[in-house]
């Protein structure tokens, strides 16, 4: 039998997002949610009510799937954020990863070499260096030293500068405004001014390059000579592909390894066997990717045709949340899912979503986060936090699930 919206089972309608009661745990009524129905009503912020998918494979299955699109300004798209109506407003200022093929594919194509695998690894030995230096510094100074301000925030914000080739100065404007962006303490009408400064900002960058006879060998500068020289792509497509990059390649990796670092100076269990075995750190970082799955509130999308997921009908014009942290937790494909394992097989983990949206940077995330736990291991042998577990300052309303700071000894 299928359910619909007007469904007696559909009566009870939760919040969302959820409160959590463990720091560490995503809410527990998605567990409850997960053993029910394939999607279950929720009320959104707004008022509205759409759909949410917590069981992992149908939050494969939506992701997956082209009849759910993820251009917001589709009817019944999911508003997340009190931001995402002055987004919608304004679609050409989109990026691509809010629109569908064959628009995304288009833009999305221009990126995926600079994105490899090989691409990435090419990094690591830069960024080695990076953080060598920076912890040469840190570890010079006073004790305890704070883990975000000196490591995880930088550091990204460095990958991101190596990348498109921007000078340490236009690197700290671009930051300011893209930090706004990502904190969701900000009034919405801020939020909608900083991403239109951003994008002034990054506009003058690609001029800058434009003017340039021959520009460097950053991704900026290869996007200018190979697609904008040769018209298949205009400054103005060009602005919110970079912000996208900005936004989605920022927030995402500090505060993944936040909490990644957090496991690491608190679960002695993860600590010993990176020190046993170095060689386990990949397999720990995806397993440190599914535990903690940032992207706290999930993807939203919205049904663009009627579609059966499991034994509920979504109709064409309703919204769909699928929440990446309950499907990272569901013991049908990770036992015991609520234990950190670092000798897992984690690699089905949702954390860098699925489809055709699945995470453009994520070799890249991967090797900063490996590098940022081996470096700490390296230079803070023994490291532990500096002040008791209950007075960390952990960030519910950024949108992506992380730590205002983490202070830590050895
Ligand atoms: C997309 C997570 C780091 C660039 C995504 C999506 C997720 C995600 C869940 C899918 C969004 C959707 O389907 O609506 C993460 C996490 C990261 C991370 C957890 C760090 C631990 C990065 C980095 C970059 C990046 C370092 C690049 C510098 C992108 C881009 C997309 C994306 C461009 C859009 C892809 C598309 O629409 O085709 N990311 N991300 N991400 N991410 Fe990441």
């Amino acid at each position: 039998m299928t359910q619909d919206a007007a469904s007696p089972k559909a009566t009870a309608v939760p919040s969302y997002p959820m409160e959590r009661v463990s720091p560490i745990d995503p809410p527990p009524p998605l567990a409850l949610l997960r053993s029910g129905p394939a999607a279950s009503r929720i009320t959104m912020w707004d008022g509205s009510q759409v759909w949410l998918v917590t069981a992992h494979a149908h939050v494969r299955a939506v992701l997956g799937d082209r009849r759910f699109t993820a251009v917001t300004s589709a009817p019944g798209f999911p508003m997340m954020t009190t931001t995402s109506p002055l987004v919608r407003d304004k679609p050409h200022t989109a990026s691509f990863i809010r629109m569908d093929d064959p628009d995304h594919a288009r833009l999305r194509s221009m990126l995926t070499r600079d994105f490899l695998h090989g691409r990435a690894e090419a990094m690591r030995p830069v960024l080695r260096e990076h953080l060598d230096e920076m912890l040469g510094e840190l570890t010079r100074g006073e004790r305890p030293v704070d883990l975000v301000r000196g490591l995880t925030i930088p550091v990204p914000s460095r990958v991101i500068a190596l990348l498109f080739g921007v000078s340490d100065e236009q690197r700290e404007l671009i930051e300011n405004r893209a930090g706004i962006l990502i904190d969701r303490g900000y009034p919405p009408a801020q939020v909608a001014a900083a991403r239109d400064e951003l994008d002034g900002l990054l506009r003058d960058v690609v001029e800058e390059r434009m003017r340039m006879p021959e520009p460097g060998d950053d991704l900026l500068s290869r996007l200018v000579v190979d697609q904008v020289r040769t018209g298949k792509l205009t400054v103005e497509e060009m602005v919110p592909m970079c912000r996208l990059l900005l936004v989605a390649g920022h927030g995402t990796t500090t505060s993944q390894a936040s909490l990644s670092l957090l496991s690491l100076v608190t679960d002695q269990g993860l600590a010993d066997a990176l020190d046993k075995d170095p060689e386990l750190l990949p397999k720990a970082v995806e397993e440190l990717l599914r535990y903690h799955s940032i992207v706290q509130n999930g993807l939203a999308r919205a049904a663009l045709e009627d579609v059966e997921l499991g034994d509920v009908t979504i109709r064409a014009g309703e919204g769909v949340v699928v929440s990446l942290s309950a499907g990272n937790r569901d013991a049908s494909v990770f036992p015991d899912p609520d234990t950190l394992d670092p000798g897992r097989d984690a690699r089905r983990h949702l954390a860098f979503g699925h489809g055709i949206h699945q995470c453009l940077g994520q070799w890249l995330a991967k090797v900063e986060l490996e590098e940022m736990l081996a470096a700490v291991l390296r230079w803070m042998p023994g490291a532990r936090l500096a002040v008791p577990f209950a007075e960390l300052d952990f960030r519910h309303e950024v949108s992506s699930y992380g730590l205002g700071a983490l202070p830590v000894t050895w």
